[in-house]
């Protein structure tokens, strides 16, 4: 995939806010920390997602615009314990709102650490996906972290775990799986 340009279009921090984009769309979720900017960053060849040192910290929605004609959209991170539970509700809230409503939503990347697997949150997330007619890419990140015969074990244990959606393995780190994703994704718009 080759990238000519990218522009950050808007945030949103509350529902029904969303910057009004002509393009698909396809949304990057994932647990705090997962590596979602980071993975955005690997995919556009450029640093333009921030990364934060402290989990937590992208509370809202981020909008890229790709090539003019494909978005990115960064969805604040889920699951994070030191947040107040009115806070974890007004995000969650939040992300199931754009979820539900977006008009030109075609697809969800659900990013998991390939060391931790999917979770509790994630199942629940697939069945909202599911439940709502969302497409889902699950994505693997921080593969760079496993020695190779390490990775293949983890990689069988979480396709077991995923059922019908075949992982993707990425690292953000070396740029492993990059080119499959984009495949994927444009498979999706
Ligand atoms: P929030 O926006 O706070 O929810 O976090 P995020 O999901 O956007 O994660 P972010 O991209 O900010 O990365 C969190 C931390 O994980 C940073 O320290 C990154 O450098 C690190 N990280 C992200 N991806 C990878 C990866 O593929 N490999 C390794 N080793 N570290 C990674
Ligand atoms: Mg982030």
């Amino acid at each position: 995939m080759k990238i000519t340009s990218v522009e950050f279009a808007g945030a949103a921090a509350r529902p029904g806010t969303y910057p009004k984009l002509p393009h698909p769309e396809i949304a990057i979720a994932g647990r705090s920390n997962v590596g979602k900017s980071s993975l955005i960053n690997r995919l556009l060849d450029r640093k333009i997602a921030r990364i934060s040192a402290t989990p937590g910290r992208t509370q809202q929605l981020n909008f890229f615009v790709i090539n003019n004609n494909l978005t990115f959209v960064d969805l604040p991170g889920y699951g994070y314990a030191q947040v107040s539970k009115h806070d974890r509700a007004q995000w969650q809230h939040l992300i199931e709102d754009y979820l539900v409503n977006a008009q030109h939503l075609r697809g969800v990347v659900s990013i998991v650490d390939i060391l931790r697997g999917p979770e509790a949150e994630e199942e629940a997330l697939w069945e909202f996906l599911a439940y709502h007619h969302r497409p889902v890419l699950v994505v693997a990140t921080k593969c760079d972290k496993l020695k190779r015969s390490e990775l293949e074990q983890q990689r069988r244990l979480l396709t077991a775990q995923v059922k019908d959606r075949p992982p993707l393995l990425f690292s953000a780190e070396t740029g492993m799986g990059k080119e499959e994703l984009w495949q994927a994704v444009l498979a999706l718009v």
